[in-house]
Parts: structure tokens; sequence; C-alpha cells
């Protein structure tokens, strides 16, 4: 770790409160100089920090910047172990971690971007990724022994996950709109993607990459035309250190999942965040729409659908409208 590093762990951990350069210093074995120059390449970076003559330094309760150090304040001692990385700017963080998957990097590895220059949504479509809003992440994992099917698990486990922790942080009621988009309010805040690769011989898992999105607020100038009527945000105005505490708790949630998981306790959960059971909808497959009425879901996630001549299917993907 850095000395700027070591000195923004401090300020997280201990925001409103003030500690002189001497006190930094000391606790970390470097010189004033050097905690000086930390200071600043912080405020650089856009924290506000105080300096008050015979106090010291003291980073305002107010700071809304995601770091490794921030996220690591709220995560679970078990999962302190997660390999955070935060970007300023990406194209991608799924195709980063994808890349690093190939070159073998282990379980854990995340990518966090403050914004995401071509993020990519569900069949190809963008996902619009404005800088300073919104939450953009993709987290490595290497199950051992999860089947090609099986891959889902990861999917709806993070939608249960994503939910859970938006309640954790704020007042609202998000719901799942299968197969995993949150939405809040009629609007979509999150969307997730989980891309994989396969063993060819044996149709094992080898690596997933869970990338999710998250619109914790609307964008300064609204978002654009094409979204206004479909996309949402978290919060309506800024909050205190919400886009580091909104991924902590997210895999807090996820991870909790991940490493125990009771397939029926995420499903069951998964059906009470469901904004579909009991909804007429519209099933949109590549070479037809056809209107159903939604029975229920699964344990497997399949939406179990009956089509409006009678016939009776289980879903198990392709995409779907909620009927007014
Ligand atoms: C969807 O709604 O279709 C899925 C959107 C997933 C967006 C996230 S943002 C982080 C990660 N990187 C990407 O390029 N996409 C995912």
């Amino acid at each position: 770790m850095t000395i700027k590093e070591k000195v923004l762990e401090i300020f997280e951990s201990n925001k409103g409160a003030y500690f002189s350069g001497e006190e930094i210093a000391q606790n970390l074995s470097v010189s004033r100089a050097a905690v000086w120059k930390a200071v600043k390449q912080l405020k650089n970076e856009g924290y506000s920090i105080d300096a008050v003559n015979n106090k010291g330094y003291c980073l305002s309760v107010y700071t809304d910047i995601l770091s490794p150090q921030g996220i690591q304040k709220y995560l679970k001692p078990q999962y302190q172990k997660l390999h955070l990385n935060v970007l300023q700017t990406i194209d991608s963080t799924n195709v980063l971690v994808r890349q690093k998957a190939a070159e073998g990097e282990a379980e854990g590895f995340v990518v966090v971007a403050n914004e995401q220059t071509a993020g990519r949504g569900r069949y190809g479509r963008d996902f619009y990724s404005p800088s300073g809003t919104g939450l953009y992440f993709s987290l490595l994992l290497r199950p051992s022994d999860y089947t090609a099917d099986q891959a889902v698990r990861i999917t709806t486990m993070a939608a249960v996950a994503m939910c859970e922790a938006i309640e954790e942080v704020s007042d609202e009621k998000p719901k799942i709109k299968w197969v995993n988009d949150i939405f809040l309010k009629g609007k979509k805040v999150c969307g997730i993607l989980t891309e994989g690769s396969f063993g060819l011989e044996n149709g094992m898992l080898e690596y997933a990459v869970l990338g999710v999105g998250v619109n914790v607020y609307a964008p300064p100038n609204g978002f654009p035309e094409e979204l206004q009527q479909i996309a949402g945000a978290v919060f309506d105005c800024a909050q205190n250190d919400m886009k580091n505490h909104l991924i902590a708790a997210f895999n807090n949630h996820f991870l909790d999942y991940y490493t125990n998981p009771d397939k029926k306790d995420y499903t069951d959960k998964y059906r009470q965040y469901s904004l579909v059971i009991g909804k007429e909808i519209v099933v949109i497959s590549a070479k037809e729409s056809r209107n159903a009425f939604v029975h229920g879901i699964d344990d497997d996630c399949r939406l179990m659908v009956e089509y409006e001549n009678g016939e009776k299917a289980a879903v198990s993907s392709g995409e779907i409208r909620i009927r007014l």
C-alpha cells in the first residue's frame, strides 16, 4: 500500500475525526512531509479534507468517493480479502475482468469503475454508465462445481443480494423483474450481466464474471431521452459515502449466498422480490411474442407461465415485458 492509501485508510475509518500530521506520521512510521504530500494528493482527487491549526486533518463525513479503503470498511471480516481495484474510467469492467480471468487471475478479483465508456448489457446492448452517478463493477468467480445449467444461480443470488443491499442502505423496496433487472418505482435501477467460460470436455463453469451496474443517483442532466421512461436511480439526491457502502453491502450479501449456498433460501427470496408473479406479461423470443400469465418461478429460476391458449410452459431464457 502507498502512503496515500494508508492515510486514506485512516481517514475512511474515522470520518469526521481530526488527526494531527504528527500523529499520522508516527502511526505510519513516515515523515510529516510525506503525510502532507499524501493529504495534498487526496485533496486533488476530490476528497474534502479540513486542515485546522492545532487540530490537524479531518475527512468530511459528506465524502462519496469510491476507493478500496472506503469499501473495505463496510465489508464483513471474512470478505476483506476481496482484491478491490477502483478505476476512474474504463471501457467495460466485465471486459477487463474477463481478460484477467483468461490470464489466470484468482477468484475475488474485483474491478469497480466510476464511469464506463462501453458498458455492456445483455443481448449485446449498451449499458449507459455515466461518470460519478453510478456504480459499475465486476467480480471474478471460480466455483468448483457449477455446470452450465447451474450458472444461472450466480445471477439469481446477485439479484437477491442487490435487493437486500438497497434495502440495507435506503428505505426503498426494490423488486426483481425476471430475470435480473432491479426495479424501483417502476423503473430499472440496476442491471446484471454474468458472463462465463465453460470447459468443452466436462461442461463445467471455469469462471464467471459477475457484472453489476447501478444507477445510484440520476445523472445531473437526466437520463438520455431513450432511457427516460425506463431508467431510474436508487436515490434522488447525493448521500454520504453511499457508493462505497452499497457495493460493500452487495458483496456481503452475495458472498454469504455464494460461499454457503442454500438454494431454497435464495430462490424463495427471489420469488418474494419478484415483480412478475401474478402478472400478465409478454414473452418475447427471437421468433415471436406471446401473451402469458405468470403463475410462479421454480427453483431453477424458470418462469411458470400459462399462455392465452391454455398451454403451460417453463420459460428459462429470453425476455419479458409486463403488460399494464
Ligand atoms: C443489463 O441490464 O442488460 C445488464 C447490465 C450490466 C451492466 C454492468 S456494469 C458493470 C459490468 N460491466 C459491463 O460492461 N456491464 C456490466
